[in-house]
């Protein structure tokens, strides 16, 4: 057996072993649930050797989704004592237990990959989820837009929980009144590669916000201090919406109104380029302010359809400046941390998500992004994330997304090599 196809074998029981039926969970210990972003490359990795189960991992995702069309960013499908802050703390009323805010929509994408792999097996499941998908990215589009950019109203809806791009809009929040709580991530790994004690207050003052206001849209918009447009946010939905209007067109679905709303989209990533900077950037919509970061966030412009040679640049600059990139935020920068969590990790599924986009527009970077992925984990694992300098392993071990990116886009096994 060759070391990739033991690999394969590896992420495929990381994958089965993380499986709760039904749905899957990021590891064992640190988080128990189902989360959303985690869940649908899940399905894409179970799509390259159980397509039954892909649909059904997506289908169990849709099945948290709100009646305003939200889609929740954890499904607490069984209550797990080990981690906080569990259901009773986010107060929701959604068909199933949940959290009160969304993540990055890339059900749609990852959907479309499944479908790929054998159209005929996934027409059925996918005609149920267009609407469903469908009503998701209307959420998105009439709640979370400024200027057409895609905000996110806590960090943790942008999937990159302590990432440098919010520490404005945060140290404009006092949690003084947060009350007294225990955290859990700190007692499964080592807290030094987790967010801080400064962090986590004002994201657990967030929660009490939104559940005060009964997760009111209308009234969150009025009330809460943290709305940040956000590039991940806003190039995932870009490029989800593409691939949705993609598989509903294949399928013979209703698509009306789908173009105008990629135009839009498409006129609100642009307002995230923050010309001084050289790159796309987060930018707060309650100030205007930009937060100066370049972050593997800003690469997935590609995956959106929207090339850009400046921002090429940066990228070249950051690989030749790290041995396992692309770090979640630019190792120039004074605020890098090569080991703590988005302030300076590599992630797996952030690389895929970027050389995807990369690959597609036939950029050559495409390729060196993937293959650095490919020595990372053979190397070091199926770690939650990695440090961008010497590779080391970081955070939960045995995770479901870092095996479904391997076994889906990494392993030679996909033959691009
Ligand atoms: C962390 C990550 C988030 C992910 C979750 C489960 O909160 O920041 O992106 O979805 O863990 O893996």
């Amino acid at each position: 057996m060759t070391s990739h196809t033991s690999l394969d074998l590896e992420a495929r029981n990381i994958l089965k072993q993380n499986d709760r039926g039904g749905y899957t969970i990021p590891t064992a210990g640190l988080y128990p649930y189902q989360w959303n972003w985690d869940s649908a490359f899940a399905a894409m990795g179970f799509a390259q050797f159980d397509i039954a189960r892909a649909w059904q991992e997506l289908e169990t995702l849709f099945s948290g989704q709100w009646s305003d069309g939200m889609v929740p960013h954890i499904l607490f499908h069984q209550p797990d004592p080990g981690y906080f802050p569990g259901p009773d703390v986010w107060g929701c009323e959604g068909p199933i237990p949940s959290s009160g805010i969304s993540q990055p929509p890339v059900a749609a994408t990852m959907a479309r990959l499944i479908l790929q792999k054998d159209p005929e097996a996934g027409r059925a499941a996918m005609g149920r989820l267009f609407p469903k998908m469908r009503a998701w990215h209307k959420w998105f589009m009439d709640w979370r837009l400024d200027r057409g950019a895609v905000c996110v109203t806590h960090p943790w809806e942008s999937g990159r929980d302590n990432a440098p791009e919010w520490d404005g809009a945060m140290a404009r929040i006092d949690p003084s009144d947060v009350g007294e709580y225990t955290r859990r991530d700190t007692s499964h790994v080592d807290g030094s590669m987790r967010p801080t004690k400064y962090d986590y207050d004002r994201y657990i003052w967030l929660v009490q916000l939104g559940r005060r206001l009964h997760w009111d849209q209308a009234a969150m918009l009025e009330e809460n201090p943290f709305r940040v447009a956000d590039p991940t946010m806003t190039f995932t939905l870009l490029r989800a919406h593409r691939d949705l209007m993609v598989m509903g067109e294949l399928l013979g679905l209703d698509t009306k109104g789908m173009a105008q709303e990629i135009f839009l989209l498409e006129k609100g990533a642009q307002t995230l380029w923050n010309e001084e900077l050289g790159s796309y950037d987060a930018r707060d919509a309650k100030t205007g302010e930009w937060a100066g970061c370049i972050s593997s966030a800003s690469f997935l412009c590609w995956l959106a359809g929207l090339p850009s040679d400046r921002q090429a640049e940066h990228l070249e600059r950051i690989l030749d400046a790290t041995n396992f990139g692309v770090p979640s935020h630019d190792p120039a920068s004074d605020r890098f941390d090569p080991k703590r969590y988005w302030r300076g990790p590599t992630w797996a599924v952030v690389n895929m998500l970027i050389g995807l986009g990369l690959e597609d527009a036939g950029h050559p970077l495409g390729k060196r992004v993937r293959e650095l992925t490919r020595e990372l984990i053979t190397r070091f694992g199926f770690a939650e994330y990695f440090d961008p300098m010497t590779g080391e392993a970081a955070g939960g071990k045995s995770f479901t997304w870092t095996a479904a990116v391997w076994l889906g886009w990494a392993s030679p096994a996909r033959g691009r090599t």
